[in-house]
Protein backbone atom coordinates (compact mmCIF):
# COMPACT_ATOMS: atom_id res chain seq x y z
CA UNK A 1 0.00 0.00 0.00
CA UNK A 2 1.62 3.33 -1.04
CA UNK A 3 1.19 6.33 1.00
CA UNK A 4 -1.20 8.31 -1.11
CA UNK A 5 -3.45 5.17 -0.75
CA UNK A 6 -2.72 5.13 3.57
CA UNK A 7 -3.85 8.78 3.08
CA UNK A 8 -7.27 8.45 1.35
CA UNK A 9 -8.36 5.29 3.53
CA UNK A 10 -7.67 7.66 6.40
CA UNK A 11 -9.59 10.51 4.72
CA UNK A 12 -12.34 7.89 4.26
CA UNK A 13 -12.88 6.61 7.99
CA UNK A 14 -12.75 10.31 8.64
CA UNK A 15 -16.06 10.53 7.31
CA UNK A 16 -19.56 10.08 8.39
CA UNK A 17 -22.06 9.36 5.24
CA UNK A 18 -24.92 11.00 6.41
CA UNK A 19 -23.29 14.11 8.73
CA UNK A 20 -20.71 16.39 6.40
CA UNK A 21 -20.37 18.91 9.25
CA UNK A 22 -19.08 16.17 11.12
CA UNK A 23 -16.98 14.84 8.45
CA UNK A 24 -15.17 17.99 7.83
CA UNK A 25 -14.86 19.05 11.63
CA UNK A 26 -12.89 15.34 11.74
CA UNK A 27 -10.74 15.92 9.12
CA UNK A 28 -10.33 19.27 9.78
CA UNK A 29 -8.94 18.15 13.46
CA UNK A 30 -6.42 15.13 12.14
CA UNK A 31 -4.95 17.68 9.79
CA UNK A 32 -5.33 20.93 11.37
CA UNK A 33 -4.48 24.09 8.93
CA UNK A 34 -3.75 21.69 6.03
CA UNK A 35 -7.08 21.50 5.14
CA UNK A 36 -9.12 24.06 2.30
CA UNK A 37 -11.82 24.18 0.53
CA UNK A 38 -11.92 25.99 -3.14
CA UNK A 39 -15.07 27.95 -4.00
CA UNK A 40 -16.01 29.78 -7.29
CA UNK A 41 -19.55 30.40 -5.08
CA UNK A 42 -21.65 28.00 -7.20
CA UNK A 43 -24.59 27.10 -4.89
CA UNK A 44 -22.89 24.08 -3.99
CA UNK A 45 -19.46 25.19 -2.63
CA UNK A 46 -22.27 27.78 -0.95
CA UNK A 47 -23.65 25.04 1.04
CA UNK A 48 -20.51 23.70 2.13
CA UNK A 49 -19.25 27.27 3.20
CA UNK A 50 -22.45 27.42 5.01
CA UNK A 51 -21.52 24.19 6.71
CA UNK A 52 -18.01 25.59 7.39
CA UNK A 53 -19.05 28.98 8.00
CA UNK A 54 -21.86 28.09 10.94
CA UNK A 55 -19.72 25.38 12.87
CA UNK A 56 -16.70 27.71 12.98
CA UNK A 57 -15.24 24.60 10.98
CA UNK A 58 -11.23 25.61 10.76
CA UNK A 59 -10.80 25.25 7.01
CA UNK A 60 -9.30 27.90 4.71
CA UNK A 61 -11.81 29.06 1.93
CA UNK A 62 -10.30 30.40 -0.98
CA UNK A 63 -11.56 31.38 -4.44
CA UNK A 64 -9.77 31.35 -7.56
CA UNK A 65 -10.48 35.04 -9.41
CA UNK A 66 -10.17 34.70 -13.10
CA UNK A 67 -10.87 38.15 -13.53
CA UNK A 68 -13.09 36.77 -16.01
CA UNK A 69 -16.30 36.15 -13.31
CA UNK A 70 -19.91 37.41 -14.01
CA UNK A 71 -20.52 40.47 -12.12
CA UNK A 72 -23.51 38.33 -10.20
CA UNK A 73 -20.39 35.83 -9.21
CA UNK A 74 -18.65 38.87 -7.62
CA UNK A 75 -22.07 39.71 -5.88
CA UNK A 76 -22.59 36.57 -4.27
CA UNK A 77 -18.89 37.10 -3.39
CA UNK A 78 -19.44 39.75 -1.54
CA UNK A 79 -23.24 38.69 0.00
CA UNK A 80 -21.58 36.16 1.54
CA UNK A 81 -18.68 37.83 3.56
CA UNK A 82 -21.20 40.13 4.72
CA UNK A 83 -23.79 37.56 5.64
CA UNK A 84 -20.96 35.26 7.61
CA UNK A 85 -18.32 37.74 8.16
CA UNK A 86 -15.62 35.00 7.48
CA UNK A 87 -12.15 35.11 5.16
CA UNK A 88 -12.51 34.18 2.08
CA UNK A 89 -8.72 34.19 0.63
CA UNK A 90 -8.52 35.25 -3.22
CA UNK A 91 -5.75 34.32 -5.54
CA UNK A 92 -4.93 36.00 -8.74
CA UNK A 93 -3.24 34.98 -12.05
CA UNK A 94 0.75 36.26 -11.91
CA UNK A 95 0.18 39.47 -13.28
CA UNK A 96 3.39 39.56 -15.82
CA UNK A 97 2.51 36.23 -17.34
CA UNK A 98 -0.86 37.37 -17.79
CA UNK A 99 0.31 40.46 -19.12
CA UNK A 100 2.66 38.85 -22.30
CA UNK A 101 -0.49 36.49 -22.88
CA UNK A 102 -2.91 39.06 -23.29
CA UNK A 103 -0.36 40.90 -25.41
CA UNK A 104 0.67 37.91 -28.06
CA UNK A 105 -3.14 36.79 -28.10
CA UNK A 106 -5.77 39.20 -27.45
CA UNK A 107 -8.36 39.37 -24.66
CA UNK A 108 -10.73 36.74 -25.75
CA UNK A 109 -8.53 33.86 -27.58
CA UNK A 110 -9.92 31.66 -25.64
CA UNK A 111 -12.74 31.15 -28.77
CA UNK A 112 -9.84 30.34 -31.46
CA UNK A 113 -8.12 27.56 -30.11
CA UNK A 114 -8.36 24.73 -27.58
CA UNK A 115 -4.64 25.39 -26.75
CA UNK A 116 -5.46 29.77 -25.68
CA UNK A 117 -8.47 28.33 -24.06
CA UNK A 118 -6.46 25.56 -22.27
CA UNK A 119 -3.19 28.43 -21.58
CA UNK A 120 -6.07 30.85 -20.27
CA UNK A 121 -7.10 28.51 -17.75
CA UNK A 122 -4.20 27.90 -17.21
CA UNK A 123 -2.74 31.39 -16.04
CA UNK A 124 -6.03 32.43 -14.45
CA UNK A 125 -7.47 28.95 -12.87
CA UNK A 126 -4.46 26.37 -12.46
CA UNK A 127 -1.48 27.76 -11.44
CA UNK A 128 -3.05 29.94 -9.21
CA UNK A 129 -4.63 26.52 -7.36
CA UNK A 130 -1.01 25.37 -7.34
CA UNK A 131 -0.29 28.26 -4.70
CA UNK A 132 -3.05 27.94 -3.41
CA UNK A 133 -3.14 24.11 -2.13
CA UNK A 134 0.94 24.91 -1.16
CA UNK A 135 1.28 23.02 2.19
CA UNK A 136 -2.26 21.43 2.34
CA UNK A 137 -3.44 18.39 2.93
CA UNK A 138 -6.85 17.83 2.26
CA UNK A 139 -9.05 19.61 -0.49
CA UNK A 140 -12.55 19.84 -0.29
CA UNK A 141 -14.70 20.68 -3.70
CA UNK A 142 -18.34 21.36 -4.32
CA UNK A 143 -17.86 18.51 -7.81
CA UNK A 144 -21.22 16.37 -7.92
CA UNK A 145 -21.69 13.72 -10.31
CA UNK A 146 -24.44 14.50 -12.07
CA UNK A 147 -22.01 17.72 -13.34
CA UNK A 148 -21.05 15.78 -15.70
CA UNK A 149 -20.18 12.37 -17.67
CA UNK A 150 -17.06 12.14 -16.28
CA UNK A 151 -17.93 12.84 -12.28
CA UNK A 152 -19.51 9.54 -12.62
CA UNK A 153 -17.65 7.28 -11.18
CA UNK A 154 -15.85 9.79 -9.32
CA UNK A 155 -14.78 8.13 -5.48
CA UNK A 156 -15.68 10.60 -3.07
CA UNK A 157 -12.37 10.57 -1.42
CA UNK A 158 -9.80 10.92 -4.32
CA UNK A 159 -5.53 11.13 -4.22
CA UNK A 160 -4.80 13.40 -6.92
CA UNK A 161 -1.38 13.24 -8.07
CA UNK A 162 -1.02 16.47 -10.00
CA UNK A 163 -1.24 18.50 -6.73
CA UNK A 164 -0.03 15.94 -4.30
CA UNK A 165 -3.02 16.06 -2.70
CA UNK A 166 -6.21 14.15 -1.37
CA UNK A 167 -9.36 15.72 -2.64
CA UNK A 168 -12.84 15.26 -0.67
CA UNK A 169 -16.00 16.05 -2.66
CA UNK A 170 -18.69 15.80 0.23
CA UNK A 171 -21.55 16.74 -2.03
CA UNK A 172 -20.81 14.03 -4.69
CA UNK A 173 -23.75 12.31 -4.39
CA UNK A 174 -26.25 14.90 -3.80
CA UNK A 175 -29.08 15.37 -6.52
CA UNK A 176 -30.35 18.90 -7.61
CA UNK A 177 -33.28 18.84 -5.87
CA UNK A 178 -31.16 18.25 -2.39
CA UNK A 179 -28.91 21.30 -3.15
CA UNK A 180 -31.82 23.46 -3.59
CA UNK A 181 -33.61 22.39 -0.98
CA UNK A 182 -30.86 22.94 1.69
CA UNK A 183 -29.63 26.15 0.50
CA UNK A 184 -33.56 27.40 0.77
CA UNK A 185 -33.77 25.78 4.06
CA UNK A 186 -30.79 27.51 5.83
CA UNK A 187 -30.77 31.25 4.08
CA UNK A 188 -27.54 30.17 2.15
CA UNK A 189 -27.06 33.32 -0.04
CA UNK A 190 -26.87 31.89 -3.98
CA UNK A 191 -25.74 32.82 -7.56
CA UNK A 192 -28.93 34.65 -9.05
CA UNK A 193 -27.63 33.17 -12.57
CA UNK A 194 -28.51 29.80 -11.26
CA UNK A 195 -32.53 30.68 -11.44
CA UNK A 196 -31.76 31.63 -15.23
CA UNK A 197 -30.85 28.01 -16.98
CA UNK A 198 -27.05 28.26 -15.55
CA UNK A 199 -26.40 25.11 -13.32
CA UNK A 200 -22.53 25.05 -13.79
CA UNK A 201 -21.20 28.68 -13.89
CA UNK A 202 -17.34 29.54 -14.69
CA UNK A 203 -15.74 32.52 -16.59
CA UNK A 204 -18.55 35.03 -18.13
CA UNK A 205 -17.09 34.51 -21.84
CA UNK A 206 -16.74 30.62 -21.51
CA UNK A 207 -20.27 29.84 -19.83
CA UNK A 208 -23.69 30.12 -20.80
CA UNK A 209 -27.45 29.07 -19.57
CA UNK A 210 -28.59 25.29 -20.68
CA UNK A 211 -31.88 24.09 -21.46
CA UNK A 212 -33.40 21.53 -19.06
CA UNK A 213 -32.48 18.28 -20.30
CA UNK A 214 -29.21 19.26 -21.34
CA UNK A 215 -25.97 17.95 -20.52
CA UNK A 216 -24.73 20.26 -17.35
CA UNK A 217 -21.45 20.86 -19.01
CA UNK A 218 -23.29 21.60 -22.43
CA UNK A 219 -22.80 25.30 -20.58
CA UNK A 220 -19.02 25.47 -20.84
CA UNK A 221 -16.82 25.87 -23.58
CA UNK A 222 -19.72 24.82 -26.13
CA UNK A 223 -17.93 25.57 -29.02
CA UNK A 224 -15.07 22.71 -28.02
CA UNK A 225 -15.29 19.05 -28.36
CA UNK A 226 -16.82 17.73 -25.25
CA UNK A 227 -14.05 15.54 -24.63
CA UNK A 228 -11.80 18.44 -24.25
CA UNK A 229 -13.90 20.11 -21.60
CA UNK A 230 -11.74 20.41 -18.62
CA UNK A 231 -9.94 23.24 -17.45
CA UNK A 232 -7.48 21.62 -15.76
CA UNK A 233 -8.10 22.08 -11.42
CA UNK A 234 -9.69 18.43 -11.61
CA UNK A 235 -7.69 16.31 -13.58
CA UNK A 236 -9.44 12.90 -13.40
CA UNK A 237 -7.97 9.06 -13.98
CA UNK A 238 -11.21 6.97 -14.71
CA UNK A 239 -11.95 4.49 -12.04
CA UNK A 240 -10.73 1.20 -13.92
CA UNK A 241 -6.94 3.02 -13.67
CA UNK A 242 -6.93 3.99 -10.06
S1 LIG B 1 -14.33 23.35 -13.55
O1 LIG B 1 -13.56 22.10 -13.57
O2 LIG B 1 -15.38 23.38 -14.55
O3 LIG B 1 -13.52 24.55 -13.55
P1 LIG B 1 -16.58 23.41 -11.80
O4 LIG B 1 -17.14 24.73 -12.18
O5 LIG B 1 -17.23 22.18 -12.30
O6 LIG B 1 -15.02 23.37 -12.13
O7 LIG B 1 -16.49 23.39 -10.22
C1 LIG B 1 -16.10 22.25 -9.51
C2 LIG B 1 -15.41 22.68 -8.25
O8 LIG B 1 -14.15 23.27 -8.60
C3 LIG B 1 -16.12 23.73 -7.45
O9 LIG B 1 -17.06 23.14 -6.57
C4 LIG B 1 -14.98 24.39 -6.70
O10 LIG B 1 -14.62 23.62 -5.57
C5 LIG B 1 -13.86 24.33 -7.72
N1 LIG B 1 -13.75 25.57 -8.52
C6 LIG B 1 -14.17 25.78 -9.78
N2 LIG B 1 -13.90 27.04 -10.17
C7 LIG B 1 -13.29 27.65 -9.12
C8 LIG B 1 -12.77 28.95 -8.85
N3 LIG B 1 -12.80 29.93 -9.78
N4 LIG B 1 -12.24 29.20 -7.64
C9 LIG B 1 -12.18 28.25 -6.70
N5 LIG B 1 -12.66 27.01 -6.89
C10 LIG B 1 -13.20 26.70 -8.06
FE1 LIG C 1 -9.98 31.90 -19.58
FE2 LIG C 1 -12.43 30.98 -20.22
FE3 LIG C 1 -10.67 29.42 -18.88
FE4 LIG C 1 -11.86 31.54 -17.71
S1 LIG C 1 -12.84 29.60 -18.43
S2 LIG C 1 -9.74 30.98 -17.52
S3 LIG C 1 -11.89 33.02 -19.43
S4 LIG C 1 -10.49 30.21 -21.00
Amino acid sequence: MDTSQQHTDKVLQLINPSDIAESIANIASAYAGKVVLSTSFSWEDQAISHIIFNNGLPVDVFTLDTGRMFAETYSTWSRTVDMYQQKITAYYPDATALQAFIAEKGPNSFYESVENRKQCCFLRKVEPLQRALKGKEIWITGIRAEHSNGRHDMPQVEYDAVNNIVKYHPLLHWTTKQVTDFIAANNVPYNPLHDKGFVSIGCQPCTRATKPGEDFRAGRWWWEDADKKECGLHVHEPAAAQ
